[in-house]
């Protein structure tokens, strides 16, 4: 259960603008009092997810969802609402004295991971001592300041070799050690895996670290990097370096960038580039594939520049295709990497770079080029073979047109030549008019009203009100204390013992304390996609109450109707045809 303080936890609420946290996720424009952007918890094109920033909570008036700021985090991130809380604290330097669970940890693998994170914290100091002054400048030449070491929490490993073997043996059991293949087991016992390397700590997709990669810096070695080795909690078709940090920044930007290498990602977060990821030096993997496609509806590809680089975009399209994604790629120029395009270029050349990314097609045609000689007949026939072949299989006629004329120009063949070959463009019946493209795309906030019978619309848009007025659960109080229906009855009753017990009332609050009874959740995610205004009117109220006296007046009927068919006595018959009078009296004076 809860184990903060209430007051502790409106404090923490109190202290955070939901519109901010929110923000740092997706792009929110302001439009009246309100804010809006794509909604995260479905595919949405249409900015649909509203955040009020007076009432602290956002609700996605196509998809339903909606909560106050500890039910976005906690949704987005995956976590229990502890940690939700916990992290606000942080965010907000309240302090909190609780030990929260990690629920993205399996606690099977507990030992491991805080084998990493010790470990982490141990290469961590090494390199920031007097130790690791070599490793220091060595970065430092490589433009590596200590901001950056600190971010990514880089480390250093010592020649010594029972550095860590000392140092975890003190607090862990042998077998997990050796099991985090950090520490091997020799002749004469145990010694530290990694020598004398810097060490770049890796994460899973839930930002816990799993093992490393160590590069030399001052040896020669056949290894540039070492990785550790695989375990039950590290993966490497299953690993994005940075994902963690990238995941925010991409879907915020609505892109994501792969690169090759660490060192591209950590110098592209220089330049402010938080959106980039790197495989572990492998071919990208269908997991992968669907991962980046997760994180952003855009992906650019920007690997080395060399002919390696280029073969692996190649297959990394692939790759992406069969999920679905076509991907933008940026191909750097004198086989520079990034890291070495943006050290020797700057940082508005690669801004460049990446507002004018060539589309697939471009990318395939001209890698396949570097295979033929032009100047050779029978190359040039295979070579016009192969771009038909890709042509085809796009049905875009202004960028076939383009890549027509680039393919002439390479080959001095006429352009009708090729399009001769080509098939015709398929006439997509879902093509959309200009009318219909140009049209604002943010649809301002309809009452999902249909299909509610009257009973039902009085009583969601009373509780409506009582959410946000005070003055509206003491009439319910005095002249209802009973809705039509079930769900809708304990909602009301919740949210005016929710009144009676704090004072005051407000829908951000009222979710903290509705967000683990999921059945009052339910509900009131139906009363908050109403989108009402929130000034209510009077005779608005009125109405609603006697709809729903009237309702309350129609069961009472039905249940003496139902009494007087089971009464024998004429006597108590008759009382209760009385009664029955008495109550459609007061429905006609409603
Ligand atoms: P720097 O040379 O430090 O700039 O690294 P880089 O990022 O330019 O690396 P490179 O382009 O040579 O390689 C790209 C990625 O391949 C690296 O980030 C590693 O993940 C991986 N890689 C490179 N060399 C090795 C190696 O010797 N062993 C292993 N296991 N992986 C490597
Ligand atoms: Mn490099």
């Amino acid at each position: 259960m809860n184990q903060i303080p209430q007051d502790v936890i409106t404090e923490i609420r109190n202290s955070i603008d939901i519109v901010d946290v929110i923000d740092g996720y997706v792009k929110l424009n302001p439009r009246g009092k309100n804010f809006f952007g794509l909604c995260p918890f479905h595919d949405d094109n249409n900015a649909s997810m509203s955040v009020a920033k007076d009432k602290q909570i956002y609700t996605c008036f196509s998809c339903g969802a909606t909560g106050n700021v500890f039910k976005f985090i906690e949704d987005i991130e995956n976590i229990s609402f502890i940690e939700a809380v916990k992290r606000c604290a942080d965010i907000t330097n309240i302090k909190l004295d609780i030990k929260v669970n990690n629920s993205k940890i399996n606690e099977k693998f507990k030992n491991l991971y805080d084998i990493y994170e010790d470990t982490t914290k141990l290469y961590h100091q090494i390199l920031i001592s007097e130790n690791g002054k070599e490793a220091r400048e060595y970065l430092k030449n490589r433009q590596i300041n200590d901001d950056i070491i600190n971010t990514f929490r880089i480390g250093l490993s010592l020649k010594d070799r029972l550095i860590i073997t000392k140092s975890m043996s003190s607090k862990y059991a042998k077998s997990d050690i050796i099991k985090t293949g950090l520490v091997k087991e020799g002749d004469r016992g145990l010694y530290d895996s990694y020598c004398n390397r810097i060490m770049f700590p890796l994460d899973d997709i839930n930002g816990n670290i799993v093992g490393f990669s160590g590069r030399i810096y001052n040896e020669e070695d056949n290894s540039k990097y070492i990785n550790t080795n695989e375990t039950d909690i590290f993966k490497k078709t299953e690993t994005l370096y940075n994902y963690n940090r990238a995941k925010n920044s991409a879907r915020r930007n609505g892109y994501v960038i792969v690169m090759e290498g660490f060192m591209d990602v950590i110098r592209a977060h220089t330049i402010g580039y938080d959106n980039c990821v790197a495989t572990m030096g492998t071919a990208i993997t269908e997991f992968h594939a669907n991962l980046l496609k997760k994180m952003a509806k855009d992906i650019y590809l920007c690997f080395d520049g060399d002919k390696a680089g280029a073969k692996a975009t190649y297959s990394c399209i692939e790759k992406l295709k069969t999920v679905g994604v076509i991907p933008k790629i940026i191909r750097l120029e004198s086989d520079l990497d990034p890291d070495d395009f943006i050290r020797k270029f700057g940082k508005e050349e690669f801004d460049k770079k990446l507002n004018n990314p060539i589309s697939v097609l471009e990318f395939q045609i001209s890698y396949l080029k570097k295979d033929y000689d032009l100047n050779n007949m029978d190359d040039v026939a295979i070579y016009l073979r192969k771009c038909v072949e890709l042509l085809n299989k796009v049905d875009d006629n202004i960028l076939r047109e383009m890549m027509i004329s680039k393919i002439c120009e390479d080959t001095n063949i006429k352009p009708d030549i090729i399009r001769a070959e080509l098939r015709p463009l398929i006439k997509h019946e879902e093509d959309v008019s200009d009318a219909e493209i140009i049209k604002p795309v943010i649809i301002e906030p309809q009452p999902i009203q249909k299909g509610l019978n009257k009973y039902e619309k009085a009583e969601i848009n009373l509780i409506y009100y009582m959410l946000n007025n005070k003055e509206i659960i003491y009439i319910y109080d005095r002249r209802i204390s009973y809705m039509p229906s079930y769900k809708m009855r304990k909602l009301a009753r919740e949210i005016s013992g929710f009144y009676h017990k704090h004072g005051y009332i407000n829908v951000a609050d009222f979710m903290t304390y509705a967000s683990s009874k999921k059945e009052l959740m339910e509900s009131l995610n139906v009363v908050l996609n109403q989108n009402l205004r929130e000034e209510f009117d009077l005779n608005e109220i009125l109405d609603y109450i006697n709809v729903i006296k009237e309702y309350n007046i129609n069961e009472q009927i039905k249940k003496i109707q139902k009494d007087i068919k089971n009464e024998k006595d004429i006597m108590k018959q008759i009382s209760l045809i009385d009664k029955i009078t008495e109550l459609i009296k007061d429905r006609e004076e409603l």
